[in-house]
């Protein structure tokens, strides 16, 4: 074991030891309903390990001040953990530096940040946009207003029936028009991993920028924004450990340093005057306001947590989880399962047991203490290509062990003998 920020660290390819993590959890210690929690929901939001809880309580505790504005030890401490956790998200992406990391609430910001600072500034009418068809709203949503202010053009990559994106149409899809590629680097829903580095190339080739919605990607898996090809790289920190109300941007800086701020205030100028007003360099020109503080420091635990049970190992026992609950699931009568059943895949279960509706499935599933998400999960034009309007989804991290999964299926089978089903 080697030592890391402070944080043990175990062989990377070590495997993960669920029953050991789950105990760093505070909230997976509590049964629902007088039986055990089982949490299938992390791709929602994850749970929270005690260090992160412990960081953010701290923060408040011992060092709590504003950032960037008191010439007091209180508040230079506070700019060295925010200035320093900065560092650290750099590193944890492989980025270059500090500079292209801008501070935001989510990913959901983090693209309507580039649509609005990098968008609005850059793009004209009849310029085309490539998204896909497996995009949560989030990343379809902000260019469809460009396309009703600006008159952009939007296409999409279709998916097949696996539910891996479609690229035999590539070429025409993406050509000198194409100015930005945008897509998620995991699916929310289906849990399929995009070949990002070969999109990127390709985006490249033709002079387009290329954006990545890593919310479903950046806890779960080692990322390289360099050696993937990214220009602007989102996610999230309450999907990885982390708090809610932060979350990252990253751009590569010669980019940055050409967005116009999205929104401004405080902390993002050099100098106002009455009628106009100067802006700072990147990334501070991005974060208007008081920022969130103690949540960047539940980051940082966020990221020492993960880094130190392996991102490596984090991937790999996702993928035996997904494998595993594929094949529990697909053994029930009525189980209809959607998404790759093979190849690099996250670790997400998405599926429907016919016929009870998602949404009483998850509703039964709650009796017995079983979380999951039930609903269109933010990716209706994607439900439409799967001919449903909603489905159930199992979401798995650090902490899933198999035994949840097992609680699941036996659930799954009271239900459909709660309705009846043959
Ligand atoms: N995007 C999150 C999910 O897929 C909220 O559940």
């Amino acid at each position: 074991m080697a030592s890391f920020g402070g944080v043990a660290v175990f062989n990377a390819r070590m495997p993960l030891n669920p029953a050991r993590v789950r105990a760093d959890f505070p909230i997976l210690q509590q049964r629902v309903r007088g039986k055990p929690l089982v949490y299938l929901d992390s791709a929602a939001t994850s749970q929270k390990p005690e260090v992160v809880i412990e960081a953010m309580a701290r923060f408040y505790r011992e060092s709590n001040a504003n950032v960037h504005r008191g010439a007091y030890k209180l508040s230079e401490d506070a700019t060295a953990m925010f200035e320093g956790t900065r560092e650290k998200v750099a590193r944890f992406i492989g980025a270059p530096s500090a500079e292209g990391v801008v501070y935001v609430r989510n990913t959901t910001e983090a693209v309507n940040l580039v649509a609005h600072g990098w968008g609005r500034k850059f793009l004209k009418a009849g310029d085309e946009v490539l998204l896909t068809e497996m995009e949560h709203h989030s990343n379809l949503v902000p260019w469809h207003l460009l396309k009703r202010d600006r008159g952009i053009v939007l296409k999409h990559i279709p998916i097949n029936d696996e539910g891996r994106l479609d690229l035999s149409r590539l070429d025409e899809l993406c050509t000198m028009k194409t100015k930005l590629v945008a897509l998620c680097h995991a699916s929310n829903v289906l849990g399929t991993i995009n070949p990002v580095a070969e999109l990127a190339a390709k985006a490249h080739a033709v002079g387009a920028l290329f954006l990545v919605d890593g919310a479903q990607a950046a806890p779960h898996m080692k990322v390289d924004v360099g050696s993937l090809g990214c220009d602007f790289y989102a996610f999230s920190a309450h999907k990885m450990c982390g708090p809610t109300g932060v979350g990252v941007l990253w751009t590569r800086p010669e980019i940055l340093r050409e967005m116009d701020p999205f929104m401004v205030g405080g902390e993002t100028i050099l100098e106002v005057f009455l009628d106009h007003s100067t802006f700072r360099d990147p990334p501070h020109r991005f974060e208007p306001g008081t920022p969130a503080v103690a949540e960047v420091a539940g980051l940082g635990s966020a990221i020492d947590y993960i880094e130190s049970l392996g991102l490596d190992s984090i991937h790999s026992h996702e993928e035996s989880l997904a494998a595993y609950a594929q094949q529990k699931l697909a053994a029930i009568p009525g189980c209809v399962l959607f998404g790759p059943r093979s190849g690099p895949r996250g670790g997400v279960a998405c599926f429907n047991l016919e016929p009870i509706h998602p949404h009483d499935l998850a509703t039964c599933l709650d009796q017995d203490g079983v979380c999951v998400r039930a609903g269109h999960h933010c990716a209706q034009p994607l439900m439409r290509r799967l001919g449903v309007v909603a489905t159930a989804r199992a979401s798995f991290y650090v902490y899933t062990s198999t035994s949840d999964i097992d609680l699941m299926v036996e659930s799954l089978n009271r239900t459909r003998e709660f309705f009846g089903c043959r």
